[in-house]
């Protein structure tokens, strides 16, 4: 099915709606007590605002459009063995350590692929009240301020975002991507990543990841000319976790250079 624009811009305000309103409840639920659990190991956190904004969210997803597909992180999702038709992505709060710990570099994710096909991504800044959302057919924007493409630096010219724990333990040739760059950061959540990369405060971030974690992030990256694929420079896959590369051109050269050295 192809969407006109007047329907795409129709699902944007939609979920817009939806994400003000979740935005108000998760800062509610930060004032109150919140219950954290644990899923694979101790550092894999999750809480009662994961699971009830998940609940949520796919609820009003499938309201909406009754030919959804919900590939989300926490259970309330579909079995999605194929991209065909609409296929929404949700991560309810991605960056669950740092919603827990520190309270602000996390995001709420949801994008939107029709056959394959990027449409929608919105990743909403809950603490700073900044929905970034956009796609091919609008274009990308801060709240109601568009966005234009990121200048295209090389990695020896700015900021790389690494997964901690990889950059540790020297995998995927992290150590060699962050001693080439001017500066390597840390920041422990994808969308806040996405977000430096977009607005060019970052020239690139990697790290491995689930199609919730990237899918929003995808969307408005290739919108804005950034390159985006896996660390050997393939298309991401969409149903599987990938070693997620999204940086400027210049810089997704030489990183996937580094990564093939
Ligand atoms: C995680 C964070 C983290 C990334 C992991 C994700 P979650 O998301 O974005 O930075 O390295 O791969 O799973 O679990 O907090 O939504
Ligand atoms: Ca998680
Ligand atoms: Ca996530
Ligand atoms: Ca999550």
């Amino acid at each position: 099915m192809t969407l006109s624009q007047f329907e795409i811009q129709d699902i944007d305000q939609t979920v817009l709606l939806w994400l003000d309103h979740l935005r108000i409840k998760t800062l509610i639920a930060m004032q109150q007590q919140l219950e954290v659990d644990t899923k694979h190991d101790v550092r894999d956190l999750v809480t009662n605002v994961d699971k009830d904004n998940e609940r949520m969210i796919n609820a009003k997803i499938r309201a909406f459009d009754s030919e959804a597909s919900i590939v989300s992180e926490e259970g309330f999702g579909d079995q999605q063995r194929d991209m065909n038709g609409n296929v929404w992505f949700v991560d309810p709060i991605d960056g669950t350590m740092n919603f827990v710990k520190e309270r602000a570099n996390f995001a709420i994710m949801i994008a939107l692929y029709v056959d394959n096909k990027p449409v929608l991504g919105w990743i909403l800044d809950v603490v700073n009240n900044v929905v970034y959302h956009g796609g091919p057919q609008l274009g990308v924007f801060a709240n109601h301020l568009r966005l234009d493409n990121p200048v295209n630096d090389t990695l020896s010219d700015g900021i790389v975002l690494l997964s901690g724990a990889r950059l540790l333990y020297g995998m995927f040739g992290y150590d060699k991507i962050a001693k080439s760059a001017l500066g390597y950061r840390v920041i422990g959540a994808a969308g806040p990543s996405f977000i430096r990369v977009i607005l060019g405060q970052a020239v690139g971030y990697s790290s491995k990841m689930m199609p919730w974690d990237f899918a929003a992030g995808q969307v408005l990256a290739k919108t804005l000319g950034l390159s985006v694929s896996d660390i050997d420079g393939q298309p991401l896959n969409m149903l599987s976790s990938n070693i997620v590369l999204v940086a400027t051109n210049r810089a997704h050269r030489d990183i996937l250079t580094l990564h093939q050295s």
